[in-house]
Protein backbone atom coordinates (compact mmCIF):
# COMPACT_ATOMS: atom_id res chain seq x y z
CA UNK A 1 0.00 0.00 0.00
CA UNK A 2 1.19 3.38 -0.73
CA UNK A 3 0.56 6.46 1.18
CA UNK A 4 1.26 10.00 -0.31
CA UNK A 5 2.27 12.61 2.40
CA UNK A 6 4.00 16.13 2.28
CA UNK A 7 5.85 15.18 5.46
CA UNK A 8 6.21 11.49 6.95
CA UNK A 9 7.97 11.66 10.51
CA UNK A 10 9.73 8.76 12.00
CA UNK A 11 8.79 8.68 15.72
CA UNK A 12 6.38 9.41 18.10
CA UNK A 13 8.50 10.42 21.04
CA UNK A 14 8.02 14.87 21.94
CA UNK A 15 9.99 15.69 18.63
CA UNK A 16 7.85 13.72 16.26
CA UNK A 17 4.35 14.45 17.95
CA UNK A 18 5.15 17.98 18.30
CA UNK A 19 6.08 18.51 15.24
CA UNK A 20 3.04 16.73 13.94
CA UNK A 21 0.83 19.23 15.47
CA UNK A 22 3.02 22.60 14.37
CA UNK A 23 2.73 21.34 10.67
CA UNK A 24 -1.18 20.87 11.34
CA UNK A 25 -0.94 24.25 12.60
CA UNK A 26 0.30 25.64 9.41
CA UNK A 27 -2.21 23.68 7.48
CA UNK A 28 0.13 20.62 6.39
CA UNK A 29 -0.72 17.38 7.03
CA UNK A 30 1.80 14.67 8.05
CA UNK A 31 1.95 10.74 8.47
CA UNK A 32 3.62 9.59 12.01
CA UNK A 33 5.10 6.32 11.94
CA UNK A 34 6.11 4.92 15.66
CA UNK A 35 7.68 1.25 16.03
CA UNK A 36 6.26 0.89 19.63
CA UNK A 37 2.76 1.11 20.72
CA UNK A 38 0.33 3.94 22.27
CA UNK A 39 0.38 2.50 25.04
CA UNK A 40 4.15 1.92 25.75
CA UNK A 41 5.59 5.59 24.36
CA UNK A 42 2.46 6.76 26.80
CA UNK A 43 3.90 5.06 30.09
CA UNK A 44 7.88 5.21 29.34
CA UNK A 45 9.27 7.37 32.13
CA UNK A 46 11.39 9.66 31.44
CA UNK A 47 12.59 13.37 32.53
CA UNK A 48 10.27 16.13 33.56
CA UNK A 49 11.74 19.63 33.97
CA UNK A 50 10.39 22.02 30.76
CA UNK A 51 11.99 24.91 30.74
CA UNK A 52 10.14 28.51 30.39
CA UNK A 53 10.91 28.38 26.06
CA UNK A 54 8.74 25.08 26.25
CA UNK A 55 5.78 25.64 28.45
CA UNK A 56 5.42 28.70 25.49
CA UNK A 57 5.64 26.86 22.69
CA UNK A 58 3.13 24.13 24.24
CA UNK A 59 1.30 27.27 24.89
CA UNK A 60 1.09 28.77 22.02
CA UNK A 61 -0.22 25.69 19.85
CA UNK A 62 -2.31 25.03 22.71
CA UNK A 63 -1.24 21.78 24.67
CA UNK A 64 -0.69 23.33 27.60
CA UNK A 65 -4.07 23.18 29.12
CA UNK A 66 -3.48 19.99 31.17
CA UNK A 67 0.70 21.24 32.16
CA UNK A 68 -1.00 23.77 33.51
CA UNK A 69 -3.56 22.11 35.65
CA UNK A 70 -1.25 19.70 36.73
CA UNK A 71 2.10 20.42 36.23
CA UNK A 72 4.13 22.56 39.14
CA UNK A 73 5.98 25.99 38.64
CA UNK A 74 9.30 25.52 40.57
CA UNK A 75 10.65 28.66 40.94
CA UNK A 76 14.34 27.76 42.35
CA UNK A 77 16.36 24.61 43.17
CA UNK A 78 18.85 23.26 45.79
CA UNK A 79 22.21 22.86 45.68
CA UNK A 80 23.89 20.26 48.69
CA UNK A 81 27.47 19.70 49.21
CA UNK A 82 29.65 19.34 52.32
CA UNK A 83 26.81 19.38 54.32
CA UNK A 84 25.51 22.77 52.87
CA UNK A 85 22.34 24.01 51.53
CA UNK A 86 22.00 26.53 48.75
CA UNK A 87 19.12 27.89 46.65
CA UNK A 88 19.35 29.02 43.46
CA UNK A 89 16.53 31.53 43.04
CA UNK A 90 15.66 31.57 39.29
CA UNK A 91 12.84 34.63 38.97
CA UNK A 92 15.21 36.72 40.72
CA UNK A 93 17.96 35.99 38.63
CA UNK A 94 16.45 35.74 35.12
CA UNK A 95 13.93 38.48 35.26
CA UNK A 96 11.62 36.58 36.16
CA UNK A 97 11.79 32.95 34.34
CA UNK A 98 10.79 29.81 36.16
CA UNK A 99 10.46 26.03 34.76
CA UNK A 100 7.49 23.57 35.09
CA UNK A 101 7.94 20.02 36.77
CA UNK A 102 5.92 18.06 34.03
CA UNK A 103 6.46 14.56 32.98
CA UNK A 104 7.65 13.71 29.39
CA UNK A 105 5.15 11.11 28.80
CA UNK A 106 2.59 13.24 30.41
CA UNK A 107 3.48 15.55 26.89
CA UNK A 108 3.56 12.42 24.86
CA UNK A 109 -0.09 11.86 25.79
CA UNK A 110 -1.33 15.24 25.82
CA UNK A 111 -0.20 15.67 21.98
CA UNK A 112 -1.01 12.17 21.07
CA UNK A 113 -4.68 12.78 22.68
CA UNK A 114 -4.18 16.33 20.31
CA UNK A 115 -3.55 14.79 17.46
CA UNK A 116 -6.06 12.16 16.87
CA UNK A 117 -8.39 14.22 17.77
CA UNK A 118 -7.86 16.57 14.97
CA UNK A 119 -7.69 13.47 12.80
CA UNK A 120 -3.69 13.23 12.71
CA UNK A 121 -2.67 9.80 11.78
CA UNK A 122 0.33 8.13 13.85
CA UNK A 123 0.72 4.54 13.07
CA UNK A 124 1.93 2.95 16.13
CA UNK A 125 3.41 -0.97 16.08
CA UNK A 126 5.67 -0.07 13.04
CA UNK A 127 7.85 -2.68 12.29
CA UNK A 128 10.73 -3.02 9.88
CA UNK A 129 11.42 1.30 9.07
CA UNK A 130 13.65 2.34 6.61
CA UNK A 131 13.81 5.73 4.72
CA UNK A 132 14.57 6.30 0.92
CA UNK A 133 15.65 8.04 -1.94
CA UNK A 134 16.47 10.96 0.61
CA UNK A 135 18.55 13.20 -1.78
CA UNK A 136 15.87 13.41 -4.36
CA UNK A 137 12.95 15.65 -4.27
CA UNK A 138 10.48 12.14 -3.60
CA UNK A 139 11.71 10.47 -0.48
CA UNK A 140 10.22 7.27 0.81
CA UNK A 141 9.49 5.62 4.28
CA UNK A 142 8.77 1.55 3.91
CA UNK A 143 7.59 -0.33 7.01
CA UNK A 144 5.48 -3.06 7.96
CA UNK A 145 2.08 -2.84 9.40
CA UNK A 146 -0.14 -5.86 10.47
CA UNK A 147 2.56 -7.80 8.13
CA UNK A 148 1.36 -5.16 5.31
CA UNK A 149 4.24 -3.53 3.45
CA UNK A 150 3.44 0.02 3.52
CA UNK A 151 5.26 3.15 1.75
CA UNK A 152 4.65 6.55 2.60
CA UNK A 153 6.16 9.07 -0.69
CA UNK A 154 6.86 12.17 0.53
CA UNK A 155 8.08 15.34 0.19
CA UNK A 156 9.82 15.59 3.46
CA UNK A 157 11.35 13.07 6.33
CA UNK A 158 11.68 14.32 9.76
CA UNK A 159 13.77 11.30 11.35
CA UNK A 160 12.58 11.63 15.43
CA UNK A 161 12.95 8.30 15.88
CA UNK A 162 15.60 9.18 19.04
CA UNK A 163 19.40 8.04 19.33
CA UNK A 164 18.49 4.17 18.27
CA UNK A 165 16.57 5.13 15.41
CA UNK A 166 17.35 4.35 11.71
CA UNK A 167 17.38 7.78 10.07
CA UNK A 168 20.52 8.85 10.91
CA UNK A 169 22.30 5.61 10.58
CA UNK A 170 20.60 5.86 7.04
CA UNK A 171 23.10 8.74 5.76
CA UNK A 172 26.12 7.31 3.82
CA UNK A 173 29.26 7.37 6.00
CA UNK A 174 31.21 10.15 5.96
CA UNK A 175 28.44 12.91 5.79
CA UNK A 176 28.19 13.40 9.68
CA UNK A 177 30.55 14.20 11.72
CA UNK A 178 30.14 13.11 15.86
CA UNK A 179 30.81 14.70 18.70
CA UNK A 180 31.31 11.92 21.73
CA UNK A 181 32.06 12.06 25.24
CA UNK A 182 30.64 9.36 27.31
CA UNK A 183 30.64 9.38 31.17
CA UNK A 184 32.16 7.10 33.68
CA UNK A 185 28.86 6.42 35.55
CA UNK A 186 24.95 6.03 35.03
CA UNK A 187 21.79 7.16 36.81
CA UNK A 188 20.04 4.89 38.69
CA UNK A 189 16.03 6.33 38.48
CA UNK A 190 13.11 5.46 40.63
CA UNK A 191 9.51 6.55 40.24
CA UNK A 192 8.43 6.51 44.66
CA UNK A 193 4.78 6.90 45.97
CA UNK A 194 6.65 8.95 48.03
CA UNK A 195 5.68 12.12 49.45
CA UNK A 196 8.15 15.10 48.28
CA UNK A 197 10.65 16.23 51.41
CA UNK A 198 10.83 19.42 49.50
CA UNK A 199 9.33 21.47 47.53
CA UNK A 200 11.74 22.13 45.00
CA UNK A 201 14.75 19.78 43.29
CA UNK A 202 17.43 19.14 45.48
CA UNK A 203 20.77 18.29 43.26
CA UNK A 204 23.31 16.66 45.50
CA UNK A 205 27.27 16.33 44.85
CA UNK A 206 28.36 14.07 47.67
CA UNK A 207 31.55 11.85 48.41
CA UNK A 208 29.15 8.22 47.75
CA UNK A 209 28.73 9.65 44.26
CA UNK A 210 25.47 12.36 43.10
CA UNK A 211 22.24 12.35 44.67
CA UNK A 212 18.81 13.84 42.71
CA UNK A 213 15.89 14.80 44.23
CA UNK A 214 12.54 15.80 41.83
CA UNK A 215 8.87 14.95 41.43
CA UNK A 216 6.05 14.58 39.99
CA UNK A 217 3.14 15.75 42.20
CA UNK A 218 3.16 16.46 45.56
CA UNK A 219 2.26 12.25 46.52
CA UNK A 220 4.93 11.04 43.85
CA UNK A 221 8.91 11.42 43.74
CA UNK A 222 11.18 10.95 41.39
CA UNK A 223 14.65 10.39 42.58
CA UNK A 224 18.23 9.47 41.10
CA UNK A 225 21.73 7.79 41.88
CA UNK A 226 24.84 8.29 40.31
CA UNK A 227 25.85 4.86 40.14
CA UNK A 228 28.52 2.43 37.66
CA UNK A 229 27.89 2.83 34.17
CA UNK A 230 27.40 -0.81 33.98
CA UNK A 231 24.98 -1.41 37.35
CA UNK A 232 22.40 -3.26 37.17
CA UNK A 233 18.56 -2.80 38.86
CA UNK A 234 18.95 -6.82 40.93
CA UNK A 235 21.94 -5.43 42.58
CA UNK A 236 19.97 -2.80 43.95
CA UNK A 237 16.96 -3.85 45.90
CA UNK A 238 14.42 -0.84 47.30
CA UNK A 239 16.28 -0.78 51.51
CA UNK A 240 19.18 -0.78 49.18
CA UNK A 241 18.19 2.26 46.98
CA UNK A 242 16.38 4.02 50.10
CA UNK A 243 20.01 3.77 52.48
CA UNK A 244 21.79 5.16 49.94
CA UNK A 245 19.28 8.05 49.24
CA UNK A 246 18.97 8.88 52.66
CA UNK A 247 23.21 9.13 52.95
CA UNK A 248 23.29 11.07 50.02
CA UNK A 249 20.26 13.77 50.21
CA UNK A 250 19.09 13.00 53.77
CA UNK A 251 20.52 15.88 55.20
CA UNK A 252 20.20 14.47 58.95
CA UNK A 253 15.93 14.06 58.48
CA UNK A 254 14.76 10.75 56.79
CA UNK A 255 13.09 10.71 53.52
CA UNK A 256 9.25 9.49 53.60
CA UNK A 257 9.85 5.86 51.87
CA UNK A 258 7.21 4.88 49.79
CA UNK A 259 6.51 1.63 47.27
CA UNK A 260 9.02 2.01 44.40
CA UNK A 261 6.54 2.30 41.44
CA UNK A 262 9.46 2.05 38.43
CA UNK A 263 13.36 1.23 38.50
CA UNK A 264 15.88 2.01 35.65
CA UNK A 265 19.29 2.81 35.05
CA UNK A 266 20.25 4.83 32.57
CA UNK A 267 24.09 5.30 30.59
CA UNK A 268 25.06 9.01 30.54
CA UNK A 269 27.09 10.70 27.31
CA UNK A 270 27.10 13.95 25.08
CA UNK A 271 26.99 12.94 21.74
CA UNK A 272 25.68 15.76 18.82
CA UNK A 273 25.58 14.40 15.03
CA UNK A 274 26.38 17.24 12.49
CA UNK A 275 24.63 18.34 10.46
CA UNK A 276 21.10 17.65 11.55
CA UNK A 277 20.73 17.54 7.91
CA UNK A 278 21.16 15.18 4.72
CA UNK A 279 19.19 15.96 1.89
CA UNK A 280 15.14 15.97 2.13
CA UNK A 281 15.43 14.08 5.79
CA UNK A 282 15.73 16.22 8.25
CA UNK A 283 17.30 15.14 12.13
CA UNK A 284 15.44 16.43 14.90
CA UNK A 285 15.60 15.71 18.82
CA UNK A 286 18.09 12.64 20.65
CA UNK A 287 18.15 11.32 16.74
CA UNK A 288 20.33 13.98 16.28
CA UNK A 289 21.89 14.92 19.41
CA UNK A 290 22.06 13.40 23.29
CA UNK A 291 22.85 15.34 26.65
CA UNK A 292 23.47 13.94 30.24
CA UNK A 293 20.31 14.19 32.08
CA UNK A 294 21.94 17.04 34.65
CA UNK A 295 20.86 20.09 33.04
CA UNK A 296 17.49 18.77 32.22
CA UNK A 297 17.67 19.53 28.67
CA UNK A 298 16.75 16.83 26.48
CA UNK A 299 13.00 17.12 25.88
CA UNK A 300 13.88 20.99 25.66
CA UNK A 301 16.20 20.72 22.94
CA UNK A 302 14.07 18.22 21.09
CA UNK A 303 11.01 20.88 21.00
CA UNK A 304 13.15 23.87 20.27
CA UNK A 305 14.62 21.40 17.17
CA UNK A 306 11.17 21.18 16.02
CA UNK A 307 10.16 24.99 16.47
CA UNK A 308 12.77 25.59 13.97
CA UNK A 309 11.88 22.38 11.52
CA UNK A 310 8.28 23.52 11.38
CA UNK A 311 8.96 27.25 10.68
CA UNK A 312 11.12 26.01 7.95
CA UNK A 313 9.23 23.45 6.30
CA UNK A 314 6.04 25.34 6.45
CA UNK A 315 8.17 28.43 4.53
CA UNK A 316 9.05 25.40 1.97
CA UNK A 317 5.75 24.58 0.98
CA UNK A 318 4.15 28.01 1.10
CA UNK A 319 6.57 29.21 -1.01
CA UNK A 320 9.16 26.30 -2.84
CA UNK A 321 11.99 28.26 -0.79
CA UNK A 322 14.79 26.53 1.31
CA UNK A 323 16.28 29.14 2.95
CA UNK A 324 14.75 28.38 6.31
CA UNK A 325 15.28 24.43 5.62
CA UNK A 326 19.42 25.22 4.40
CA UNK A 327 19.56 26.97 7.70
CA UNK A 328 18.12 24.58 9.74
CA UNK A 329 20.88 22.31 10.86
CA UNK A 330 23.13 25.64 11.79
CA UNK A 331 20.07 27.37 13.87
CA UNK A 332 19.87 24.58 15.84
CA UNK A 333 23.24 23.78 16.45
CA UNK A 334 23.69 26.75 18.23
CA UNK A 335 21.51 26.07 21.17
CA UNK A 336 21.97 22.38 21.11
CA UNK A 337 25.83 23.24 21.86
CA UNK A 338 24.56 25.55 24.63
CA UNK A 339 22.75 23.01 26.12
CA UNK A 340 25.41 20.48 25.71
CA UNK A 341 27.78 23.03 27.14
CA UNK A 342 25.33 23.38 29.81
CA UNK A 343 24.73 19.59 30.70
CA UNK A 344 28.77 18.51 30.47
CA UNK A 345 29.06 21.51 33.27
CA UNK A 346 26.85 20.40 35.65
CA UNK A 347 27.73 16.70 34.77
CA UNK A 348 31.19 17.46 35.71
CA UNK A 349 30.31 20.10 39.00
CA UNK A 350 28.40 17.48 40.44
CA UNK A 351 29.31 14.09 39.82
CA UNK A 352 32.17 11.90 41.60
CA UNK A 353 34.86 10.83 38.68
CA UNK A 354 36.43 7.34 39.82
CA UNK A 355 39.85 9.41 38.13
CA UNK A 356 39.61 12.22 40.13
CA UNK A 357 42.93 13.52 41.79
CA UNK A 358 43.03 15.76 45.03
CA UNK A 359 43.46 18.77 42.25
CA UNK A 360 40.54 17.83 40.52
CA UNK A 361 38.24 17.31 43.30
CA UNK A 362 39.31 20.51 44.99
CA UNK A 363 38.69 22.23 41.84
CA UNK A 364 35.00 21.16 41.73
CA UNK A 365 34.51 22.15 45.40
CA UNK A 366 35.71 25.59 44.68
CA UNK A 367 33.30 25.60 41.52
CA UNK A 368 30.57 24.74 43.51
CA UNK A 369 31.70 27.32 46.23
CA UNK A 370 31.45 30.20 43.23
CA UNK A 371 28.73 29.16 41.94
CA UNK A 372 26.51 29.47 44.88
CA UNK A 373 28.26 32.74 46.28
CA UNK A 374 28.62 34.75 43.23
CA UNK A 375 25.06 36.64 42.00
CA UNK A 376 27.04 36.17 38.46
CA UNK A 377 28.19 32.85 38.82
CA UNK A 378 24.14 31.45 40.22
CA UNK A 379 22.80 33.91 37.68
CA UNK A 380 24.89 31.73 34.90
CA UNK A 381 23.41 28.61 36.30
CA UNK A 382 19.91 30.03 36.30
CA UNK A 383 19.61 31.42 33.36
CA UNK A 384 20.70 28.22 31.97
CA UNK A 385 18.61 26.12 33.01
CA UNK A 386 15.55 27.96 32.69
CA UNK A 387 16.41 27.89 29.44
CA UNK A 388 18.09 30.54 27.12
CA UNK A 389 15.11 33.00 24.97
CA UNK A 390 14.81 31.43 21.67
CA UNK A 391 17.46 33.50 19.04
CA UNK A 392 14.60 33.48 16.39
N1 LIG B 1 10.91 3.72 13.54
C1 LIG B 1 9.93 4.42 14.13
N2 LIG B 1 10.02 4.90 15.40
C2 LIG B 1 11.15 4.64 16.06
C3 LIG B 1 12.22 3.91 15.49
C4 LIG B 1 12.06 3.43 14.17
N3 LIG B 1 13.00 2.73 13.58
N4 LIG B 1 13.21 3.82 16.41
C5 LIG B 1 12.78 4.47 17.50
N5 LIG B 1 11.54 4.95 17.31
C6 LIG B 1 10.69 5.72 18.23
C7 LIG B 1 10.90 5.40 19.69
O1 LIG B 1 10.15 4.27 20.10
C8 LIG B 1 10.40 6.68 20.34
O2 LIG B 1 9.03 6.64 20.62
O3 LIG B 1 11.06 7.08 18.13
C9 LIG B 1 10.68 7.77 19.31
C10 LIG B 1 11.80 8.69 19.72
O4 LIG B 1 11.37 9.40 20.87
P1 LIG B 1 12.37 9.87 22.03
O5 LIG B 1 13.41 8.84 22.27
O6 LIG B 1 11.52 10.30 23.15
O7 LIG B 1 13.13 11.11 21.37
P2 LIG B 1 12.66 12.61 21.07
O8 LIG B 1 11.26 12.66 20.58
O9 LIG B 1 13.76 13.19 20.28
O10 LIG B 1 12.59 13.31 22.49
C11 LIG B 1 13.71 13.72 23.18
O11 LIG B 1 13.46 12.10 24.85
O12 LIG B 1 15.18 10.63 25.39
C12 LIG B 1 14.46 11.74 25.78
O13 LIG B 1 16.05 12.97 26.99
C13 LIG B 1 15.35 12.88 25.81
O14 LIG B 1 13.74 14.14 26.81
C14 LIG B 1 14.39 13.95 25.59
C15 LIG B 1 13.44 13.47 24.62
C1 LIG C 1 13.25 14.50 36.55
O1 LIG C 1 12.36 15.02 37.23
O2 LIG C 1 13.11 13.38 36.05
C2 LIG C 1 14.54 15.21 36.36
C3 LIG C 1 14.71 16.46 36.91
C4 LIG C 1 15.89 17.13 36.74
C5 LIG C 1 16.92 16.54 36.03
C6 LIG C 1 16.77 15.28 35.47
C7 LIG C 1 15.58 14.61 35.63
O3 LIG C 1 18.10 17.20 35.91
Amino acid sequence: MRIDTPVAIVGAGPAGLLLSHLLHLEGIESVVIEIRSRDYVEHRVRAGVLEQGTVDVLDECGAAERMHREGLVHRGIELRFDGRRHRIDFPGLTGGRSIVVYGQQEVVKDLIRLRLAAGGRILFEADDVSVHDLESSAPRVRFLKGGEEIELACRIVAGCDGFHGVCREAIPAGVLSFYERVYPFAWLGILAQAPPPSEELIYACHERGFALYSMRSPAISRLYLQVAPDEETVNWPDARIWRELNRRLGDGARLDEGPILEKGVTGMRSFIAEPMQFGKLFLAGDAAHIVPPTGAKGLNIAVADVRVLSRAIAEYFASGTETLLKAYSQTCLKRVWRAERFSWWMTAMLHRFPEHDGFQHRLQRSELDYVVSSRAASASLAENYVGLPFDT
